[in-house]
């Protein structure tokens, strides 16, 4: 952990004299670096969006602007907190279950491109973009049968899921382009996302070339220009010790891809989210009990996992760093253990609410602080908030001028262009 990191976190906990502290911090400075030096590797004709269903915390997206070619959203809240930061970058529309509502706020918005995901959607498309000057653009969302794709714990295509079109549906998508959409609804090219957290680069590019060769066969077969391939997200994130997914083979993998060479005209895109931000976010919890239960020690934790539900999710354990806290006011003494073995729990009556279970560590006393590192991506959007009703944690953000505050500060201060590339921490956590 950065040491930037740990001093603002002692330092906050020790002004919350109120409360125990609970808090996330995000590292704006650390996404920004990464995302730059990400960049600094690309071919080319590829560009990088930011799926915020990751984080869309708006200081979040608000660094990532000068960055990335635009974001990938979800639904019409996340293109509504997009377009609080920006009116005009380029935002792309997906998802499975699109309402008529939701399409339509989309046009409103100027969404560049919708990836359409069923053959209804795209009928509810042609009939809302009646009457446009321009015709709507874009991408079609492709669930491939292949069994060829790498494994990972979340998957969303090569196998029936409601995501996408199956492959086996193309041709009545593209007749009822043709047939209805025309003018309409312009086809510029296909979109895919099979999986999420793949660690293994290699197979990751070769899923890319797969989908590169398909696009093409399906070009040439039904004579249909390509304009953008979409490649997804899906970039893993090592959350208990495994290699990390290596950004430089893959860029260079792709770099040299003969699928991407014999498609001149086509720009490749991806759009990831846990990939850019999930190791720039902290989860601060401090303690509050500590317990032995049938010869096992527990830590209860201001927060848990209604805050960070990541853990619980996934079955992992939350790697994290005890930050020692010398605040103890009480007359009676502090609870501590030494070189023991404990379990980190959240406040919730639920022995799901578990965040580490048997961590070995040095010395642990109530009211220390437990940062869970790896927590950017995926951790507080997707957890119950108000189950037992619990209040919320505080927000942070550590910026390059050094500003700490809460959420509802604005930064005023952004990076202009990208040129400053710098490999600096990404590199670093690359090569471990
Ligand atoms: C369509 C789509 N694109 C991109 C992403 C981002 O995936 P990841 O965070 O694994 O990079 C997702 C995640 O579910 C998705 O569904």
């Amino acid at each position: 952990m950065k040491d930037t990191v740990k001093e603002r976190l002692v330092k906050l906990q020790a002004a919350s004299l109120e409360e125990p502290f609970c808090a996330y911090l995000y590292d704006l400075e650390g996404i920004q670096a990464q995302v730059q030096a990400m960049l600094s590797r690309l071919p080319e004709r590829a560009g990088l969006f930011y799926a915020i269903k990751a984080n869309p915390d708006l200081r979040i997206i608000e660094a990532l602007l000068p960055y990335v070619a635009g974001f990938e959203v979800a639904s019409a809240g996340e293109l509504l907190k997009v377009r609080e930061v920006s009116a005009s970058v380029p935002v792309l529309f997906g998802g499975p279950g699109k309402t008529a509502a939701e399409l339509a706020t989309a046009l409103r918005h100027n969404v560049a491109y919708i990836h359409v995901e069923s053959l209804l959607e795209l009928r509810r498309l042609i009939q809302l973009a009646e009457g446009r000057s321009e015709p709507v653009r874009i991408l079609l969302r492709m669930n491939l049968r292949t069994s060829t794709l790498p494994e990972t714990g979340i998957t969303m295509g090569g196998r029936p899921t409601p995501f996408g079109l199956d492959e086996d549906l193309l041709e009545a998508a593209l007749t009822i382009l043709r047939e209805e959409g025309r003018g309409r609804v312009h086809f510029s090219g296909f979109h895919f996302h099979s999986l999420s957290n793949n660690l293994n680069a290699r197979l990751h590019a070769e899923m890319i070339e797969f989908y590169l060769r398909k696009a093409a066969m399906w070009s040439e077969r039904y004579g249909l220009k390509l304009e953008i391939v979409n490649a997804g997200g899906g970039f893993g994130i090592s959350y208990e010790g495994a290699p990390p997914f290596d950004w430089w083979a893959f860029t260079e993998l792709i770099g040299a891809s003969e699928a991407l060479k014999e498609l001149p005209g086509t720009k490749l895109w991806f759009e990831p989210g846990r990939y850019l931000v999930a190791n720039h976010g902290y989860y601060a919890a401090e303690v509050i009990d500590l317990k032995s239960s049938h010869d096992q020690y527990f830590a209860v934790l201001r927060g848990g996992t209604h805050h960070h539900r990541l853990p619980a999710s996934w079955g992992h354990n939350q790697p994290f760093e005890v930050l020692p806290a010398e605040r103890w006011s009480h007359p009676f003494p502090r609870p501590e253990i030494r070189q023991e073995k404990v379990t980190l729990v959240g406040e919730l009556c639920t022995p799901k609410d578990r965040m580490h279970a048997n961590a070995a560590v040095e010395r642990l006393r109530v009211g220390d602080i437990v940062v869970f590192q790896q927590s950017g991506a995926y951790c507080w959007t997707i957890s119950h908030h108000d189950f037992l009703s619990h209040p919320h944690p505080q927000f942070y953000y550590l910026t390059e001028g050094n500003d700490y505050g809460d959420r509802n500060q604005v930064n005023q201060h952004r990076p202009q262009g990208c040129s400053s590339a710098s490999n600096g921490g990404f590199a670093e956590h690359a090569a471990k």
